[in-house]
């Protein structure tokens, strides 16, 4: 079947179809983001099923499924009853959540030197704004933050934002995450520094050339870009790659710079312009 101009009725009746499909029934993904994707590949297929197809793929990326998830359920009830415990069990279950996902657990064995090398560069944050967080808010036994610092976290994965906002509670803290298409919706709300970690180079997949207008529009002093050092199989150096990456995104802007590393994950403080 060739495509001729799909009205937004027959767009948003394809995006129902993903939406109710076994692969993504239970994520509970924001309609717009499918719908933008529909958008945005269009025009560059004559077949419909060709559309379909990288619709898709686009949105397997996205959501990254092969990257991992706790049991949302079972990982609820372990996070309510460590913090009838105690502390020490309290960082135990975060432990085997962060362990869940490819990102963070990568980064787990390592968790007290990269807030250490962060946080002696940008001071102690009373607001932080994690974008595409996925499970990287289970971190914060190990960030030592002041109890006031306001934590906004946003990701597209409901039952995500919804354990990390039973955890803000039993913490203490106000339950500010959101599940928010943060590439569509920009977080507009001012705060000291955003952590956009391991996601830039995804996001480029996406939608090439997006991260420029996107880190742009984030009203932070601070922000704070990782990208791993190798590819997921850990074969190949992405160091140079995703360095060229970076400076070539805020090429002319005049922001500021420094780059560190913390063991597997590259980092860019940048400083921007307010
Ligand atoms: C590679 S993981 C990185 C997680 C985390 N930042 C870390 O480094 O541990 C990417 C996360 O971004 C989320 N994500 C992808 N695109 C997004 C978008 N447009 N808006 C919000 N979250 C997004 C995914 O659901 C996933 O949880």
């Amino acid at each position: 079947m060739r495509i001729s101009q799909i009205s937004n009725e027959v767009i948003l009746q394809y995006v129902k179809e993903i939406l109710n499909s076994p692969k993504y029934r239970s994520i509970d993904i924001p309609e717009d983001l499918i719908e933008s994707l529909y958008l945005q590949e269009e025009p560059h297929h004559k077949r419909l099923q060709d559309l379909h197809k990288a619709v898709r793929k686009k949105l397997h990326n996205i959501v990254a499924p092969y990257l991992g998830d706790p049991d949302y359920k079972q990982a609820s009830i372990d996070i309510t009853n460590a913090f009838n415990l105690n502390q020490e069990a309290v960082r135990t279950v975060c432990t085997d959540i962060l362990n869940s996902h490819a990102s963070t657990k990568e980064r787990q064995p390592f968790l007290g030197k990269f807030y250490k090398e962060i946080f002696l560069r940008i001071g102690k944050p009373q607001s932080i704004l994690d974008l595409a967080c996925g499970l990287h808010p289970f971190g914060l036994p190990w960030m030592e933050l002041d109890q006031q610092c306001q934590y906004y976290a946003f990701d597209i994965v409901k039952e995500r934002i919804d354990l990390i906002n039973t955890f803000f509670s039993l913490s203490n803290r106000k339950p500010l995450a959101n599940q928010q298409d943060i590439l569509l919706h920009p977080p507009q709300i001012k705060a000291d520094v955003a952590f956009f970690f391991k996601e830039a180079h995804r996001f480029e997949q996406r939608h090439r050339g997006c991260n420029r207008n996107f880190w742009q529009s984030l009203p932070v002093k601070h922000l704070l870009v990782s990208l791993p050092t190798t590819s997921m199989s850990l074969r190949h150096n992405k160091v140079d790659q995703h360095r060229r990456l970076v400076y070539e995104i805020i090429q002319g802007l005049e922001w500021t710079v420094e780059e560190f590393q913390v063991e597997n994950e590259l980092i860019f403080w940048l400083q921007k312009d307010l």
